[in-house]
Parts: C-alpha cells; structure tokens; sequence
C-alpha cells in the first residue's frame, strides 16, 4: 500500500507534504523538492515550518500558528492561497492542510501545494482583480500611499509593454526597485536583466562596460570582451545614474537605440542587439538638457514612459509600514525577535525629512538592531540625525485627521503585536478614509473581522 502511495505521490504534479503535528517532515515528494520549494544550495530543512510562506498581502505566513490552533480545535482541513519563493521565482500556491487521525498513531498532516501561478497571470491586469503581478510588486515594493499606488500601475503599464522606461527621484526612493519589477513582470522576464551604474566608471572604462571591446584596443584590453548590451540581449538593460554620461557616450547610446546595433570598442564590425532600456536618475535632465549637458534628443528616446518615485517625506504615512517591514525583515536575518517602536520613536520617525528616503530610513533601523536592548526600538536607539532633532517642524501638506491616522498607523503596529485593538472615532475615520472607505481593506488593515469593523463603527455611530 505504501509503496502504491509513493508511485502516486510521486506522479501528481503538485507538491505533496507529510508532517506531523510539530511539523516534522515524514515525506515530501520530489515536485515539492524542486518545482515548490526549491531552495538556493543544498539547503533541505526537515521541518515544514522552516519553509517561508508569505500570505497575499505580504506577511509571513505563520505556519506553526495555523498548526496549532489545528490541533487545538480539532479543525481537519484548512486551506489558503499563499506566495513562496522558489528558486528565483515567486510562485502563488493553493496550500491546503488536512488531518490523517489513525488510530494508535500519531496524526499526521498531509499538505498539498498546487502552483497556481499560471492561472493568476491570466487575470493579472484585468480591472478590478488583484492579480499576481500585483503581489509580487505589492511585497517587495512596500507602500499604501496613493502615490505608491500610481507607481504600481505605471509598473504593470510599462512591464505592458516594451519601451524604453525613465525613472527619476531622489535617491533612496526604490527607482532600482521598480526597475526589477518591471523587468521581472514583463516578457523578457526569462532573458537577462543587466545592471550598470553609469557614475562608477571613467569615461573609457563605461565606453568598453557598455558595448565591450576587442583585445589591444586600449591599455589592459587583454582579450576581447562583450560589453553590457550585448550581454542584455533578449533581455533588459538598466542604466542607473544615466545623468553621469558623457558627451561621447551619449552620441553612441542614441545610436544603439536607433539602429539597435552596437559596436565594440576597437572594432568595425556591428552586432545586433534586442534589449529594452530601462534608465534612473536623480538629476534634474531638463535642468542639464537647458545646459546642453545631456542630448534632448537621447532624452526624448529614453524618456518614451516617464516614472517619478516620491520621496519618503511625501508619502510619510508610509513610513510605520517601511519601519515594519524593514523590522520583520531584519528579525528574519539575526534571529532577532524586535517587536516594533517606541511611541516617541515612531513619532520622530514620521517627523523626519528623510533626505536619504527609504535607504536612509533602512540603515536608521539596521543602526537601532545594534543598539536596541529589550524588543521595543526606543528614541535613544535611533541614529542622531534623527534623535538630535530638537524642533519637530510641523509635517508637510497633511490636515490633523492625517497626522492623527498616521499615528495611529504607527500604533496599530504595536498593538498587533499585543494582541489590543484600542482605537478612537477620529482614528477610524483616518484608518477609513485611508483605504477609500474600503471596510474590507480597513479590516484587513487592523486585522479585525468585516463584522468587529461594524460593530466598531456602529459604536462610534458612523
Ligand atoms: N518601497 C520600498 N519598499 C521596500 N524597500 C524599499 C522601497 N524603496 C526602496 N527600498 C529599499 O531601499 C534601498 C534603496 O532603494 P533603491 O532602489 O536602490 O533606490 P534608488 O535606486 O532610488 O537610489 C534598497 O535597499 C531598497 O530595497
Ligand atoms: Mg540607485
């Protein structure tokens, strides 16, 4: 009988999991080894629970939770549909939990995780559906803010479609980011996605970064070399810090993306190239095209969908979520068990200008894991730009009711942790109109119940 168990789970195209009630793995059937869970090296947990499942809307997936309250309540199935990553994919799964009593044995659980990815694409830019590509944008590019929301529909057109894609803003603001998301959501997902800094070079070293060159053409070209373009064929390019480009290299650039041939330094001969460019800046290129420091013409051909990322301070109702993510994401990594901040340190957090963004505001919580004692992140653990600032000016361009959800954001954070849902009747208003009045989503948000949601606003007689 077993060996007629092995031959089916074996053959099913879905990954098949036998676990018992701690999570040890008893079977797991080679689909779920190297279709589900397939993880970098060698590395083979025998237990369940050390595989990372993340829900939709971006949290890890507490498996021993959902273990544990299995047993308790004596509940025989469960079922969701869950995000993992797999190799260097990120595939949407239908998990399914269901419990094998036997009598005189111990229970065991059997897991059934079918990839539906395939299914979901179909529906990822239909109106109104939350598809696929969402998800994958929505976890790793963190933000609830309107402005983050028009990112991630310019995200979904330009992945769309194949021209060439400018990103501007201040650095720190995720324009890299964004730049893997629309190459990881568009077709040439499978084809390569070559990076260059275009500021990390001297003049003839990016020359021959860019279109490569053959042996002898300059000092220490000892053998020839594919440039960058050529090695982003079939795929995209990414030139970051493209306001640094010269003169020269901009003459060659506007050729590559008219004649989509380039040629390699100390050679004649043109090879054909099929890449889409994606470029970032976080100059002003109008400012340098008014001071005939970048060619209009390049511009106008780079610059086919525009992108402008949003700097921190203006989406700063964003920041409680950045400063949870970075936190779990951090926990991931040490082995820390941070639970969140302070109220005074959220509150200089929201205050903060941020002139570095969201890279500032990630190395400011790396800093506060070195420093912090106990699980709450405290005012003294912050970095002194922030903790010196003695005048909190008042926050840019938001009413009071703003001010008062965005604390309130901060809050719920903590008390998510502790289990405690206190809010106010203004405070709902601004979790409400946070979410469009979307009650579904504002639940979610403060991880009650649609009905608790009710209740709550019924009390406040809304
Ligand atoms: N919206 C965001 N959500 C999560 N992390 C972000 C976000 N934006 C930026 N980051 C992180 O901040 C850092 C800087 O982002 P990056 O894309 O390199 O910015 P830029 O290219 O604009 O300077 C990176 O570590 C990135 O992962
Ligand atoms: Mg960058």
């Amino acid at each position: 009988m077993f060996t007629d168990f092995k031959t089916l789970a074996e053959n099913l195209p879905c990954g098949l999991v036998i676990a018992d009630k701690k999570l040890n793995i008893e079977f797991v059937n080679d689909f779920a080894l190297k279709k589900i869970l397939d993880l970098p090296g060698d590395t083979r947990p025998s237990n369940f629970g050390d595989y990372t499942f993340y829900t939709t809307d971006m949290r890890r997936f507490d498996m021993d939770n959902c273990m544990r309250s299995m047993v308790e309540t004596g509940k025989r199935t469960f079922h969701k549909t869950l995000l993992v990553k797999s190799g260097n994919q990120e595939k949407l799964v239908y998990f399914s939990v269901n419990t094998f009593v036997r009598k005189g044995e111990k229970d065991l659980y059997l897991f059934n995780i079918t990839d539906i990815s395939d299914e979901m694409d179909c529906i990822t830019h239909s109106p109104g559906t939350f598809g696929r590509g969402e998800y994958l944008i929505r976890k790793k590019i963190i933000g609830n803010d309107q402005k983050m929301q028009e990112i991630y529909r310019m995200i979904s057109l330009a992945a769309d479609s194949e021209v060439n894609v400018m990103i501007q803003g201040e650095s720190g603001t995720g324009k890299e980011l964004v730049a893997d998301a629309i190459h990881e959501l568009s077709e040439r997902k499978n084809g390569p996605l070559v990076k260059v800094n275009c500021s990390a070079f001297s003049e003839t070293l990016l020359e021959s970064e860019l279109f490569g060159h053959v042996k002898g053409s300059f000092t220490g070209a000892y053998k020839d070399k594919p440039g960058k373009f050529e090695m982003a064929n079939g795929g995209t390019i990414f030139l970051d810090e493209i306001g640094e480009i010269n003169q020269s290299i901009q003459v060659k650039l506007l050729r590559v993306i008219q004649e989509k041939t380039i040629e390699r330094v100390g050679d004649n001969k043109s090879v054909k190239v099929d890449m889409r460019i994606i470029a970032a800046t976080n100059k002003n290129l109008r400012g340098l095209i008014k001071k005939d420091i970048f060619r209009e013409d390049l511009f106008y051909r780079l610059n086919v969908f525009n992108i402008l990322m949003p700097s921190l301070r203006d989406r700063h109702l964003d920041i409680p979520l950045l400063a949870d993510y970075f936190i779990e994401k951090i926990n991931d990594q040490t082995g820390k068990n941070v639970k969140g901040l302070s109220r005074d340190a959220l509150k200089l957090m929201m205050e903060y200008p941020w002139p570095g963004n969201i890279r500032e505001l990630q190395n400011a919580i790396e800093h506060a894991f070195v420093l912090v004692n106990g699980n709450i992140i405290e005012v003294n653990d912050l970095p002194v730009e922030l903790k010196n600032r003695t005048s909190s000016g008042p926050l840019p361009d938001t009413g009071r009711q703003n001010l008062s959800a965005s604390l309130y954001y901060a809050e719920s954070f903590r008390n998510r942790h502790s289990g405690r849902l206190t809010i106010n009747r203004e405070q709902l208003e601004g979790v409400l109109e946070m979410h469009d009045f979307n009650q579904t989503k504002t639940a979610e948000f403060l991880g009650i119940s649609r009905v608790a949601l009710w209740k709550k606003m019924k009390k406040f007689g809304m």
